[in-house]
């Protein structure tokens, strides 16, 4: 199974970077961040609050537009060994300049470089989502969104929000997801990990997203997850990143399979692989042996990954061909 082609739609691009990567930035620039590793050199953090200061610890050794670059040759190499052909990243211009537009777009422009790079020697397509951060608040949320909205074209196609799910509540982001609505991007929203049910429900209503980042709690509410059935809308489901932020005990614990029994429409990613000891291929190892899915079972939630990404046709068509490869 772990051989078999993939579509991620939900990786952070700084979560997604090796602790090694970030240690040797780090030592580059004489930053001493060594209180982020454990004795094996991994990342450490006691729940998912020191998860995300050791998350923004980490990104403060990526300072220019080419450690972005390096970064992303460096994840798009892993993601590929791990079978995925197509892979949306989330992109944050708090970190990449400060939400300074200028600069965020020569952020951008290494980001697009690599990828080049990446699509002509690995074959692995890469489409950006600008992300605003929750606990940042909405005025820099205003921010990041004028920085999506000016950058958006057929390689920056979405928009979203992540941070702490906890602080502040969708509807104070209405600003910046309209003006990402306008300026042509599709919209996604974590909410559903650390919020419960309604978080759904309020993202869904009052950001008005098309797809949204874990959303697993619905499954505390049946009647969301018939809505959620009927309108279509997409969980982008991280099982790993949930059992290793504690939300699940475990893979047979995690409520996707009945998600997907139930009709919702589920797709695997990964969050921050490194961060959870997690590739795509271990996600559907570990899916497999959970669940017995079989090669069906994830050629059609790859299908269905593709259909929900925020691509143009053309590069529909061309995953397509990669996925039936
Ligand atoms: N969840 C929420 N916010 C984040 C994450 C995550 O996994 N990674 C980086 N910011
Ligand atoms: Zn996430």
């Amino acid at each position: 199974m772990s051989g078999l082609p993939k579509v991620e739609l939900h990786l952070h691009l700084e979560g997604a970077a090796p602790p090694a990567f970030i240690r040797r930035l780090a030592a580059e620039k004489h930053l001493d961040i060594s209180g982020i590793f454990d004795a094996r050199g991994n990342y450490r953090y006691r729940d998912f609050r020191d998860f995300l200061k050791v998350y923004e610890a980490a990104t403060s050794a990526l300072q220019t537009p080419e450690d972005y670059r390096r970064l992303t040759l460096a994840v798009l190499e892993e993601s590929a060994a791990s079978g995925v052909v197509y892979s949306e990243t989330f992109l944050s211009p708090d970190f990449c300049g400060g939400r300074d537009l200028a600069a965020w777009r020569e952020y951008l422009h290494a980001i697009r470089e690599a990828a080049e790079e990446a699509e002509r020697k690995q074959g692995i397509i890469l489409r950006g989502i600008v992300t605003c951060i929750r606990h940042f608040g909405p005025e820099k949320a205003r921010e990041t969104a004028l920085c999506a909205a000016e950058t958006a074209d057929h390689w920056l196609v979405g928009f979203g929000i992540a941070g702490d799910e906890r602080m502040g509540a969708p509807k104070d982001f209405r600003w910046a997801f309209d003006c990402a609505r306008e300026a042509g991007l599709r919209l996604t929203a974590h909410a559903g990990e650390w919020g419960g049910p309604d978080s759904v429900r309020d993202a869904v209503r009052d950001l008005a997203v098309e797809r949204i980042g874990h959303g697993v709690r619905a499954i505390e509410d049946l009647a969301l997850v018939d809505e959620l059935a009927e309108t279509g809308i997409v969980l982008e489901v991280c099982p790993g990143s949930n059992v290793a932020l504690g939300l699940y005990p475990s893979f047979r614990a995690h409520p996707i399979a009945e998600l997907d029994r139930r009709g919702v429409k589920v797709t695997v990613s990964t969050d921050d692989p490194p961060f959870f000891h997690t590739t795509m291929a271990r996600e559907y190892e570990e899916l497999h042996r959970a669940f017995d899915w079989d090669e069906g079972q994830f050629r059609r939630i790859a299908r269905q990954s593709l259909d929900a990404a925020f691509c143009d046709a053309d590069t529909r068509t061309r995953v397509a061909q990669k996925l039936e490869a």
